[in-house]
């Protein structure tokens, strides 16, 4: 038997949780698809809902946790910064070369929700569990990128997003990349970059690889 009271309950705090992912990712009003758009919104409102988190901005502004950790801001300043830069890209290279197949909603929604799975990456109680047993669950038991294509194909989102949550990081060298996860994989490697050339990133949290002392 459904329980009424819960359904309602819940239906409640998922539409309270919608109205809050379009105020802190204002971007996805640029998504010219309808359909599309409701999606990544319930993308974010499943992710924040399978998570400890309230809010997108109860994330860190950091690319791993403790890892390229941005001075100031939250994770929703790198969402949105990398969709960003990512429409002007999109943008500059349709019109000067009109014949590139780039779908300009995938390019946002994909921006969008590249990063969505840091909702498992970067909670704390689960972080917590890795830290006292990681040969257990492994740490982290799954990356960002894996749990966020599976929040965006749980939403009903396109492939073309899933595999840009999936693969615009590390693990997007093991396969082919699409056109619109390649404007976002140099969007996001862009945003890192220029803040770090900038000394906007935390250095204890810069990776060895990145430093240059
Ligand atoms: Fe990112």
């Amino acid at each position: 038997m459904r329980n009424e009271s819960h359904d309602a309950g819940t239906t409640l705090d998922a539409e309270k949780l919608a109205a809050l992912v379009m105020a802190e990712l204002p971007e996805i009003a640029e998504i010219a698809d309808p359909g599309l758009r409701e999606k990544v919104v319930s993308a974010w409102v499943l992710a924040l809902q399978s998570s400890s988190f309230k809010s997108i901005r109860e994330l860190p502004p950091a690319g791993n946790p403790n890892v390229m950790v941005v001075k100031r801001g939250d994770q929703t300043d790198h969402i949105r910064g990398v969709t960003r830069l990512a429409i002007k890209l999109a943008d500059d290279f349709m019109e000067n070369y009109p014949e590139l197949q780039i779908n300009r909603d995938i390019v946002i929604a994909g921006g969008i929700c590249h990063d969505i799975g840091k909702t498992w990456e970067f909670d704390p109680e689960r972080r917590r569990k890795w830290e006292l047993t990681p040969r257990i669950a492994g740490r982290p038991s799954v990356r960002h990128p894996a749990y966020g294509a599976h929040i965006c194909l749980m939403a009903g989102l396109p492939e073309e997003v899933a595999h840009i949550a999936a693969a615009h990081s590390g693990e997007g060298e093991l396969l082919l990349r699409s056109l619109e996860n390649t404007i976002i994989h140099y969007a996001d490697h862009t945003y890192w970059y220029v803040l770090l050339a900038g000394d906007m990133i935390v250095p204890e949290s810069v990776p060895a690889k990145d430093r240059r002392e």
